[in-house]
């Protein structure tokens, strides 16, 4: 049994005639969740309502048993919130971007809180220099120091990784992780599989505002996805038919398919695809990440022609 944390009954919010987020049940403890989907799926939305920033069109909220649309002030003073899009002030040092945030929470002796949040995540060295000069990696930590400056009891993160280096991303995330060993509750929304794979205690998965799966990724991996066969071929893909696997999608010239048991499967689903007219260049067989779970869940709810990872993976740059 969980002790709620954060918790959710038939949270929906609609803009118009679109259904943002639909129907929302969570249960969430003392935790690192994860929610994960596609551009437009509701994530954001989600994270607006639970720290009282969007009202609900219909649904219920609490964050530590207080009601986020009729407690919003007594849930405020145990959440922080680090949005999406960047969030600190070029033209002001780090220290004085913290400063602000500990003088507007009230924090008690903001001076030490200060310089002990910067020291946290490593930012000391440069705390006196202008922001303009800080890359991505230590603008993200300049917003996570500001977070915590009061320190909260639950945090939300909304893509706290996108756009940053592999090196400040696995950075992030120990302190993420750091956080959560201190007894905090995080609740993060990352486009990131590995990331989230790695790092999340439990992972909801949504699409179109719905949740179509919700567990550790452990489980996941294993209920959800199978073996994964990727094939390299030339030319246009000819269509076999799906009996001892299924079609995950495309990257670019390669073909995810599922299979059961993928190594026994192999001979057979090479040759009826070069029955049906395929060239295949290379052949591979590994077991299923996070990130096939999300494709085939994606995919089977979406896309009748598969994903196209290649396009997903172009998209995510463009926004980085
Ligand atoms: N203020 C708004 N007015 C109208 N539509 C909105 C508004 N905010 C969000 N939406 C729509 O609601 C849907 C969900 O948006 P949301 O920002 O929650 O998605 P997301 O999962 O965070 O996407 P991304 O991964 O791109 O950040 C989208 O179709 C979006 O266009
Ligand atoms: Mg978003």
């Amino acid at each position: 049994m969980i002790e709620s944390v954060i918790e959710t009954h038939q949270l929906s919010r609609s803009f118009g005639s679109l259904k943002a987020v639909d129907g929302l049940n969570l249960l969430i403890g003392n935790e690192i969740f994860g929610l994960l989907g596609p551009n437009g799926s509701g994530k954001t939305t989600t994270v607006l309502m639970l720290t009282t920033l969007l009202k609900p069109t219909s649904g219920t909220a609490t964050v530590c048993g207080y009601s986020c649309f009729k407690q919003q002030m007594q849930v405020r003073e145990k959440i922080s919130y680090v949005p999406q899009d960047m969030a600190v002030d070029i033209k002001l040092t780090g220290r004085e971007n913290v400063w602000f945030f500990a003088k507007m929470y009230g924090v008690t002796r903001p001076k030490d809180r200060v310089d002990e949040v910067l020291g946290i995540l490593e930012l000391s060295d440069r705390a006196d220099d202008i922001v303009r000069t800080y890359s991505g990696g230590m603008r993200r930590r300049l917003e996570l120091a500001q977070a915590l400056v009061h320190e909260p009891e639950v945090l939300f993160l909304d893509e706290p990784t996108i756009g940053l280096d592999v090196s400040a991303r696995r950075n992030i995330w120990e302190h993420i992780t750091r956080l959560k060993k201190n007894g905090m509750t995080v609740f993060v929304t990352t486009h990131y599989m590995d990331e989230a794979d790695h790092a999340c205690n439990r992972v909801a998965i949504i699409d179109k505002g719905q949740i179509v799966a919700i567990n550790t990724p452990e489980y996941l991996k294993h209920a959800f996805a199978q073996d994964i066969i990727s094939i390299r071929i030339s030319g246009n893909y000819h269509p076999i038919e799906e009996n001892i696997f299924s079609y995950l999608g495309n990257d670019g010239d390669t073909i995810l398919l599922s299979a059961e048991d993928g190594l026994n499967q192999l001979p057979e689903i090479r040759k009826k695809l070069e029955t049906a007219g395929n060239t295949i260049r290379e052949i591979s067989l590994r077991s299923a990440s996070l990130d096939d779970v999300f494709l085939k869940l994606i995919t089977n709810r979406s896309e009748p022609d598969g994903f196209n990872g290649h396009k997903f993976r172009t998209m995510l740059r463009r926004r980085g």
